[in-house]
């Protein structure tokens, strides 16, 4: 896993639960790397898991919430280092439906060494869409989230279920529909 996927994530435990959890997490946790990490570096994804573990101990909110709220923080770094792969889009299912084929394919280049999902779809049209998420990571809740945020970013609203394929959730289907905006202003007369 990349190092940037662990900068994040401790910062994200700084900022909402403070350094000494940060410090907490990390000798609780006999990581190889001792938690010292490069955005650049790629490290043992066992560490991510032992250090959501920890958190998840500590505060007592389980793993799959804390990747969610993960996955919401994340997505601004997405947008903060890659905001043309965004603005070269209009549609977030558009968006989506190139994760695949493009956008990861992109990230491979980028960051040498990046273990990442694959995404195939079943169906699209323009308010609905299918696809099932498959990874030995089963960071399905991350990939809920970064969808969600990936809504919000074109300024649209979706409703996300999932089915999880089987019981680790290293295969889940995805099934997502837009939500209409009544923005309908109403004048006063
Ligand atoms: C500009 C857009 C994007 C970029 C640059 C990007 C980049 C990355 C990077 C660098 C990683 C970490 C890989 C590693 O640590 O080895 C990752 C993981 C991941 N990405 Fe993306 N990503 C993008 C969009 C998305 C979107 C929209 C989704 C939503 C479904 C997504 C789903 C995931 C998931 C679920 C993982 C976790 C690894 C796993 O499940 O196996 N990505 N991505």
């Amino acid at each position: 896993m990349k190092g940037i996927v662990f900068t994040e994530f401790l910062e994200m435990v700084e900022e909402q639960y403070g350094l000494q959890t940060v410090d907490y997490i990390i000798s609780h946790s006999r990581l190889k790397s001792q938690g010292i990490y490069s955005a650049i570096g790629t490290y043992d994804f066992i560490e991510m898991q032992t250090l959501i573990g920890q958190l998840s101990e500590k505060i007592n909110i389980p793993a799959d919430d804390l990747i969610y709220t993960y996955g919401l923080y994340f997505f601004k770094a997405l947008t903060y280092h890659h905001p043309t792969v965004f603005r070269s889009y209009s549609d977030p299912f558009e968006f989506l439906a190139s994760i695949e084929n493009h956008i990861h394919v992109q990230v491979r280049k980028i960051y040498p060494g990046a273990e990442l999902p694959s995404f195939s779809i079943l169906s699209q049209d323009h308010n609905k869409m299918e696809m099932v998420y498959s990874s030995d990571r089963a960071m399905y809740m991350f990939a809920k989230a970064l969808m969600e945020k990936s809504f919000e970013y074109y300024g649209k609203k979706a409703h996300i279920e999932l089915i999880k394929l089987n019981e680790r959730g290293t295969q889940v289907k995805f099934m997502i529909s837009t939500i209409q905006c009544n923005n309908q202003n109403k004048s006063i007369s």
